[in-house]
């Protein structure tokens, strides 16, 4: 096959209404991992090498498509505004290699079945000079191995490709019906089928792999005269056999089509999704003391001999070096922890957090967009935000960065190994030097040079005997107070 012919279009099913999730939210963007559905669809288009990706948006398709371009995986921004300009530019399996595809969206208006849905991309890709995967916003678990089967199957000659697997209840999905050479003949959905096709185990998860002129071609000549009165894409089989193309189906295992339909799929699909990327973690050589109560996000970087304690929630955009330790009940999102750094318990890293290398961060500790030096440590009921935090730094208990004037967000900078007494804030923007102190209770308000102590409290006033006096003085009220009381 040519260069080009390898090049791969991805269409995305995303119209549905999804009024069985009874949410004002569209049913794509409901999370899985901490991200919406649809992010780990853009994903897996992505790791397949799609160099165009199309994304058929209708009901709530407004909110989708505001929420497309903050949900492109790292580092896909950087494609800027060439929408469709880069036919041809993702080569199959090379992930990242080619500048990624922002999505592009059609509108599919009236609900008219699912190849009138993949129809709605033919002014964008009936000329695509390679295949199209069609894929599902509300089907988040297919893995990237299973695509690369499928991409398998069309270099072997297929022109159509299926998903398939084995359900254990096969109800409404639709059946694959095989030949005797065992290639695809035909798919027969379960409302149009004989007793005899809905006897068939295999089904059909809808996931499709195709030449995108010949899918394009056929979607074109299909008519709505079935059982559910709607263009059928799986008619697309039968119709590309009539031209003498041949048709394979790829089988996977049926946990990976699970398609959310309700809040109790996206409980199964969460569930699913867990134990996947556990078993990844613990395979990798990642210490999960109790694996069903710790949390990660799709694209959670955690290296070996990490150790994780239970009860703690990884979000989207977490990497972590070796030798980590994370305490119970710490929540991570947006963050990077160098190695052999601890954290929490209960911690709270938020996004643009950066821990150095054998840095502390202990018990109710907050952190945002902030930098914490090697060796540094926040050890107790601290708030550090918009800071950087110096090489070996103390920050006492209580330090609290008061970043926020209400308007703006300004920052703190404390230098090496500078040492914030407890219970300081630091009204930003401030800088406290290398080497330089806080008092206890300080209110720092003005930058503190290098090596300096700096004390900003009020001067402490002893009066000797005056506690004795004054508790003898209020006890000597109450008892007038109390005899008073018994005379009435
Ligand atoms: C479809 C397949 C069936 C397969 C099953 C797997 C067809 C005709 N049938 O059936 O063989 O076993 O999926 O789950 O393809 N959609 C649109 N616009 C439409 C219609 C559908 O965007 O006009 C989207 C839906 O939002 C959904 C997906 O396509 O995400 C599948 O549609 P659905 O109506 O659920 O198809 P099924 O009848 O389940
Ligand atoms: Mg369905």
């Amino acid at each position: 096959m040519a260069g080009n012919e390898e090049a791969l279009a991805a269409v995305i099913l995303a119209a549905g209404a999804g009024s069985r999730m009874r949410s004002a939210l569209p049913k794509v963007l409901h999370p899985v991992g901490g991200e919406p559905m649809i992010a780990h669809v853009l994903a897996l288009a992505r790791e397949a090498g799609a160099a165009r990706i199309v994304v058929v948006v209708g009901h709530g398709g407004e909110e989708v498509a505001r929420r497309l371009p903050d949900l492109l995986p790292e580092g896909a921004a950087a494609a800027s505004g060439e929408a469709g300009a880069l036919p041809g530019a993702g080569g199959h399996g090379a992930p990242g290699a080619a500048a990624p595809a922002r999505p592009e969206i059609v509108w599919q208006h009236e609900r008219r079945g699912t190849g009138h849905a993949v129809a709605m991309a033919a002014p964008l890709l009936a000329d695509f000079p390679g295949d199209v995967l069609v894929l599902y916003g509300d089907t988040p678990l297919i893995r990237p191995e299973t695509v690369r089967s499928m991409q398998d199957a069309r270099r072997a000659g297929h022109a159509v490709v299926v998903l398939g697997f084995h359900a254990a209840e096969p109800g409404d999905y639709g059946r694959l019906v095989r030949g005797a050479d065992g290639t695809l003949e035909r798919i027969v959905e379960a409302r149009d089928a004989t007793a005899e096709e809905r006897a068939i185990p295999l089904c059909n998860s809808g996931v499709v792999l195709a030449r995108a002129r010949l899918l394009f071609d056929l979607l074109s000549t299909l008519d709505d005269d079935n059982a559910a009165g709607e263009i059928y894409l799986t008619d697309i089989v039968a119709a590309a056999r009539a031209r003498g193309e041949s048709a394979a189906v790829v089988l996977c295992p049926e946990a990976e089509t699970l398609g959310v339909n309700t809040r109790a799929d996206l409980a199964r699909a969460e569930a699913a999704f867990q134990a996947r990327r556990r078993r990844a973690l613990l395979e990798a050589g990642v210490t999960l003391v109790a694996p069903e109560t710790v949390f990660l996000a799709r694209d959670s970087e955690i290296a070996a001999d990490v150790v994780i304690e239970p009860f703690v929630v990884i979000g989207p955009g977490v990497k972590i070096g070796p030798g980590v330790h994370l305490h119970s009940f710490s929540r991570l999102e947006g963050c990077t922890i160098g190695s052999g750094a601890t954290i929490g318990p209960h911690a709270r890293l938020r996004p643009g957090t950066r821990i150095a290398a054998g840095a502390r961060v202990g018990n109710f500790v907050e952190i945002k967009n902030a930098e914490i030096g090697e060796g540094a440590k926040v050890n107790h009921l601290s708030y550090v935000g918009d800071a950087s935090v110096g090489e070996a730094a103390n920050i006492g208990a209580g330090t609290i960065t008061c970043n926020y004037d209400g308007v703006m967000k300004h920052r703190t900078e404390i230098g090496p190994r500078a040492f914030i007494g407890s219970n300081t804030a630091l009204v930003a923007p401030v800088r406290v030097g290398a080497e330089a102190m806080t008092g206890s209770g300080s209110v720092v308000t003005e930058d503190v040079p290098d090596g300096a102590l700096a004390i900003a409290r009020a001067r402490q006033v002893t009066k000797p005997g005056f506690a004795r006096r004054l508790m003898a003085r209020l006890g000597a009220m109450r008892a007038r107070c109390e005899k008073a009381a018994g005379r009435e």
